[in-house]
């Protein structure tokens, strides 16, 4: 902490007996020391004072405060939101996605990743890929218009991201100017530090008292995503280019060549990228790569194949989160052996009582870990889920000597126990059969290998981790209410279920005040909270249906469900009159790609159940739903259902499908009297007559390729 020593220190004197002159030396001082810690924590990404401190000098402040209300500062502390450093950046809407990398972690799956390409697109002959190292980085995204950097955008949540251009202006290998480019280029990449800057740092943040980072993946993140770009500037970020986003004209025909493209147009490309002919070759380049991974200077975690056909990639387009033409061969995980010290039980959105491991601190690959996951009640014991042994039927107990498994930044995991030194001390674990939260049972269903509390809403730890879910990134995404306040007003009783969150300002907005006298809000902070709320009464279908946070629903099968039913009022009737099982709204329902009968059993009951249905309802009557809109709306198959039969001879079965459904349309397996269209090509058989004779347009292959604009 570097706030001067020699002022007066705090809570010496009790504040009912502070005269009014020590009073304004220490609000000033706490304003000086709280302001610092704030810098620290959200501008140098070396927090120097712990959260208990802050906010016992924070509470103390606002003690002063209150006895002296006319001494209060201008810059008081107690206006000041303690925000998360990501609210200071500007939004940035991707226009191309920014998507994740579907994994591979044993030679098997990469052969049978290029299988999977080849069957989709219907090709029998070898297929080339690039290959190259997963840098262990951050992704950005550099757009370029008329060949001047205009922005920069970190990846979000995928569809927006973080305006960090300031920062990625300090970056020596991000080209400020190109020559020759396309008018609007987009080149993506990831922003990565090396090991030897990496100990630079740390080695000065250190002779300076600031917190050293845990690995350079966390020094580059914490060093782009500053808000102070100054100090970006001080930290040695690099970057290496490996494709684009949105683009004004295409960079070249392959993958290849297109990252020979930017590397002619200033940016660094990865040199042990390679153009290989088959899996057999793919193979071969992660093994050369992984022998060289200790000496390259920097971190990675895999290597990425990638179609090399640019026309292909796009044929192949994306899987919800995922392209189809690309995949991340993962290097092994790292393994370290520690002792457990003690079980903890969690209780999640849906109930379920996760059993983590806290553990005697140990090096994995560089990072620290002291938690674990330890999965369920029957891994403990050393079963699976079908109650076969595992670890050859060796159980875990709380004081053994256990093994930890990390890969990549997936949450580390308990993989063996060490029976043979097992100590007189150490005790088996008794899982809990009542919830550690609310002290309802926790049972466990039929083939359930989790255990569950039944508490529902009156579990106040399921209550919180809904309406954290709720307010998420993916469900409601209200600026200023994330977990950490919603975590405040439930455990005041001010938030108990979503809708309540939607009549805070009727019940509180009249007495601003009740707020904005709380730790952590001022009477701007306060009123911009409602302003946000209000804001959000307007919501998208598919949000709303994933921010409910009923149980297998994540954000792509919600927005799915929601391009299928369109309307709320669809959605809430088809989900009430659905039967599990049988007749045609169930049908409707699982028709849909991507939602199996799991989770729409769960949908279903979800929906039906009286007491969830109930706040749902609540919550619904104060927002005005937005009907869901198709991105491609305009094509002219949107909304129709389309079925394919026959052979079909420029397009898989799955790509045909997956294209038709990129448009809007709904694709159905049989003809039925709500069938729109039916594609049918050589070889069609009783789904054509059925056709003729309900009256349904039938058109070939080449017809449907003119319809969609594809011929
Ligand atoms: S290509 C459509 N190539 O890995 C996705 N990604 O796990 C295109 N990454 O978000 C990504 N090195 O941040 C690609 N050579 C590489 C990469 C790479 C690292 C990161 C990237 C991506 C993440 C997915």
């Amino acid at each position: 902490m570097t706030a001067n020593s020699d002022q007066p220190a705090t809570s010496q004197i009790d504040v009912d007996d502070l005269t009014r002159t020590a009073a304004t030396d220490e609000l000033t001082w706490l304003s000086y020391v709280l302001g610092q810690a704030n810098d620290d924590y959200h501008g140098s990404d070396a927090p120097q004072m712990s959260d208990a401190e802050y906010d016992a000098l924070k509470r103390r402040n606002m003690a002063i405060e209150a006895r002296f209300p006319d001494l209060k500062r201008g810059d008081s502390p107690s206006d000041q939101v303690g925000a998360a450093p990501i609210d200071g950046f500007g939004k940035i809407t991707h226009v191309v996605r920014m998507l994740s990398l579907g994994n591979a972690f044993t030679d098997e799956d990469v052969v049978e990743f290029d299988r999977r390409v080849r069957k989709y697109l219907g090709l029998e002959d070898a297929l080339a890929y690039t290959a190259e190292p997963k840098i262990d980085g951050l992704s950005l995204s550099l757009r370029y218009e008329g060949g001047v950097l205009i922005q920069a955008a970190t990846r979000g949540d995928g569809a927006v991201g973080e305006d960090v251009t300031a920062n990625a202006r300090m970056v020596q290998d991000i080209p400020q100017t190109l020559k020759n480019a396309p008018d609007v280029l987009e080149v993506r990449g990831e922003v990565y530090m090396s090991h030897a800057d990496f100990e630079d740092l740390n080695t000065r943040q250190e002779a300076r008292g600031a917190k050293s980072f845990a690995n350079p993946r966390n020094a580059a993140a914490g060093s782009l995503r500053q808000l102070n770009a100054e100090i970006t500037k001080d930290r040695p970020l690099r970057f290496f280019a490996y494709a684009s986003g949105d683009l004004s004209a295409p960079l070249a025909d392959t993958q290849n060549a297109a990252i020979e493209r930017l590397a002619a147009l200033g940016f660094s490309t990865n040199p042990l990228t390679q153009l290989c002919d088959d899996p057999e070759a793919m193979i071969a380049h992660y093994r050369r790569i992984e022998e060289q991974r200790a000496t390259l200077g920097y971190d990675i975690d895999g290597v990425v194949y990638k179609v090399n056909d640019l026309g292909l990639q796009r044929r192949l387009g994306f899987r919800s989160t995922t392209p189809r033409w690309a995949i991340a061969h993962k290097f092994p995980a790292e393994l370290a052996w520690t002792t457990l010290e003690a079980i903890d039980i969690q209780v999640g959105r849906t109930g379920a009582l996760s059993p983590v491991a806290r553990l005697k601190p140990v090096t994995v690959g560089g990072v620290v870990v002291s938690n674990a996951t330890l999965h369920n009640e029957d891994y403990i014991k050393g079963l699976d889920s079908k109650g076969a042994p595992i670890r050859e039927g060796r159980d875990i107990w709380v004081g053994d000597w256990v093994q930890i498994y990390r890969a990549g930044d997936v949450i580390p995991k308990i993989c063996d126990v060490d029976l043979a030194k097992r100590l007189a001390t150490a005790q088996a674990y008794e899982f809990p059969e009542t919830c550690p939260e609310c002290g309802s049972h926790a049972v466990r269903e039929e083939g359930d290998a989790v255990r569950r509390c039944v508490g529902g809403m009156i579990c106040p730890a399921q209550a919180v981790e809904k309406l954290k879910h709720f307010v998420s990134r993916g469900g409601f995404d209200i600026d200023g209410l994330g977990a950490k306040q919603v975590e405040q007003f439930h455990s005041d009783a001010w938030v108990k279920e979503p809708a309540d969150i939607f009549t805070l300002r009727d019940r509180f907005g009249s007495g601003l005040q009740q707020l904005k006298n709380r730790e952590g809000w001022g009477d701007k902070s306060a009123s911009n909270l409602f302003d946000a709320i209000d804001d959000k009464r307007r919501i998208g279908l598919g949000r709303l249906i994933f921010a409910l946070g009923i149980r297998h629903v994540g954000d792509a099968s919600a927005n799915l469900i929601a391009n299928r039913y369109g309307t709320w009022s669809a959605f809430e009737g088809a989900m009430t009159a659905a039967v599990i099982g049988e007749g045609d709204a169930w049908e409707t329902l699982i028709d849909i790609d991507g939602v199996g009968a799991v989770m729409a059993g769960s949908l279903v009951r979800a929906m039906q159940e009286e007491a969830e249905r109930a706040s749902i309802d609540r919550l619904v009557a104060h927002l005005d739903v937005q009907e869901a809109v198709q991105v491609t709306s305009d094509s002219p198959v949107a909304g129709k259902t389309v079925v394919f039969t026959g052979s079909l001879e420029k397009m898989t079965r799955a790509e045909a499908k997956a294209r038709a459904e990129s448009l809007g349309a709904k694709v159905s397996g049989s003809v039925s009297a709500k069938t729109d269209l039916l594609v049918a090509g050589p070889g069609a058989g009783s789904k054509a007559k059925k056709a003729a004779d309900l009256g349904v347009e039938t058109i070939d292959e080449d017809d449907w390729l003119a319809l969609i604009g594809d011929a």
